[in-house]
């Protein structure tokens, strides 16, 4: 058990904890404590800083996550950022006072004058919290009210498969690491307060649990966002798929024309420029890559296999030209003078290369014609990947390994 626990603590060694250590002195109250409590009862103000007991049964601490903002979402780095507002409140009767003695409603104490749960976010890379010595509210019957803001910026990992139509879950655990599940539980509701739409990402739902079987009291908070695609339709696809078109439309260029070729390493190069740029825009992950990279690596190869053709292909004509310039059979010049008395562009073809010249013509329109349906089928077989592809993330290291998972005995 103790073995455990002490994983569990090393596994949360990420987490931030909470900067406000409880470093009060254990003499005389630091705080101006109001008149009326009894200093020299057995529970004095020593006492007040040591959680509440509820008999046998652990102390109900009751949650309310307002979710104010989400402000960046960053898949390079597999991040969210977010602010948050905490609302804790719990009873503890021994700050409760008699009313028609003391006849106040509410009292305001600083937070380290009681007992109040210490947080850990568990996936957090840098907790803020923004009033470094929150106020605590008790009312008469000892109910105490506890608000906490808070920045963080914590560890996500998203679906990105379906990038940029991808949906991900993104996990904030709270754990009060200085109590036992014997002293403590948590209830946990979340509300959706984000008030501001113009975001790349957008949260669709929100939910919080509180995870079964653990040593240390915990809640969790989890948010469901949604990419909004815009950015990414804009930037990646619409340039990939103009560059695949005017590729296509390259084939109806003549093959002799010089400005084929110039215009198909041209493009080329221009994809090979957007490629690099891409790449350095996609994330990459060790397991479910989204598909996007693999379309636009297939795409590079259609682009790159058409150049290819064209500069085969003309080569083979120029040096067909050449031979039949250097040996000029009668043969041949028979068939030339008969297809230049036949061609309506004497200049096109030097005496020789006719026949040479149709194979090439006939084997460009061909390809042509397969290029293009290699493409058409190519889209409408990333289509269809697209939907019904499905990637289960290998499980995280620390589930798979034996100390992780249900706690043992
Ligand atoms: C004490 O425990 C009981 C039973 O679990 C629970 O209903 C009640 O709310 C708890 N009281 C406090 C003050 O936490
Ligand atoms: C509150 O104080 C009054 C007056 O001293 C006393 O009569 C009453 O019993 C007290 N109530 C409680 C709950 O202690
Ligand atoms: C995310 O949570 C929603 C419910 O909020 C669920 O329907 C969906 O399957 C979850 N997605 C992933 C990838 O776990």
């Amino acid at each position: 058990m103790a073995l455990r626990l002490l994983l569990q603590l090393a596994l949360l060694g990420l987490g931030t904890t909470r900067p406000l250590v409880r470093g009060r002195s254990f003499g005389a109250p630091a705080v101006a404590w109001p008149s009326f409590f009894d200093l020299n009862s057995p529970l004095g103000v020593h006492e007040t800083t040591q959680i509440p007991s509820n008999g046998s049964a652990p102390l109900r601490v009751d949650v309310q996550v307002f979710v104010t903002n989400v402000f960046n979402v960053d898949i390079l780095r597999y991040t969210v950022s977010s602010m948050l507002l905490l609302r804790l409140s719990w009873l503890d009767t021994r700050l409760a006072w008699n009313a028609s003695v003391h006849p106040r409603r509410a009292l305001t104490l600083p937070w380290d004058s009681l007992w109040t749960p210490e947080l850990t976010i568990q996936e957090a890379l840098w907790v803020d919290w923004q009033d470094q010595t929150p106020q605590a509210q008790v009312d008469q019957d000892g109910r105490v009210e506890l608000y906490l803001a808070l920045t963080t910026e914590t560890n996500c990992d998203f679906e990105l498969l379906h990038f940029p139509r991808d949906q991900s879950n993104c996990t904030l655990s709270f754990y009060a690491l200085s109590n036992t599940v014997m002293e403590l539980e948590f209830q946990a509701h979340v509300v959706n307060e984000i008030v501001s739409v113009k975001r790349e990402y957008v949260v669709g739902d929100l939910k919080t649990q509180v995870p079964p079987q653990q040593l240390v009291p915990c809640f969790q908070v989890k948010l469901h966002l949604q990419n909004t695609a815009l950015k990414a339709i804009l930037a990646l696809l619409v340039p990939g798929e103009a560059l695949l078109l005017a590729d296509m439309c390259g084939g109806l260029l003549p093959l002799q024309a010089p400005e084929r070729m110039a215009y198909k390493v041209t493009l080329l190069l221009g994809y090979l420029v957007f490629h690099s740029s891409l790449v350095q825009v996609l994330p990459s992950s060790s397991s479910c890559n989204p598909l996007l990279i693999h379309y636009f690596t297939i795409q590079l190869l259609l682009l790159f296999v058409s150049t290819v053709e064209t500069v085969l292909l003309a080569g083979l004509l120029a040096r067909g030209h050449l031979r039949a310039k250097r040996s000029p059979g009668p043969a041949p010049r028979g068939e030339q003078q008969a297809h230049e008395e036949a061609g309506p562009n004497p200049e096109e073809a030097p005496r020789g290369a006719g026949s040479r010249r149709s194979w090439a013509e006939a084997a460009d329109h061909t390809f042509f014609l397969l290029y293009v349906a290699g493409v058409v089928c190519s889209q409408f077989i990333f289509i269809g990947l697209w939907m019904w592809a499905t990637c289960k993330s290998d499980p995280a290291p620390g589930e798979a390994v034996p100390h992780g998972g249900q706690p043992r005995p």
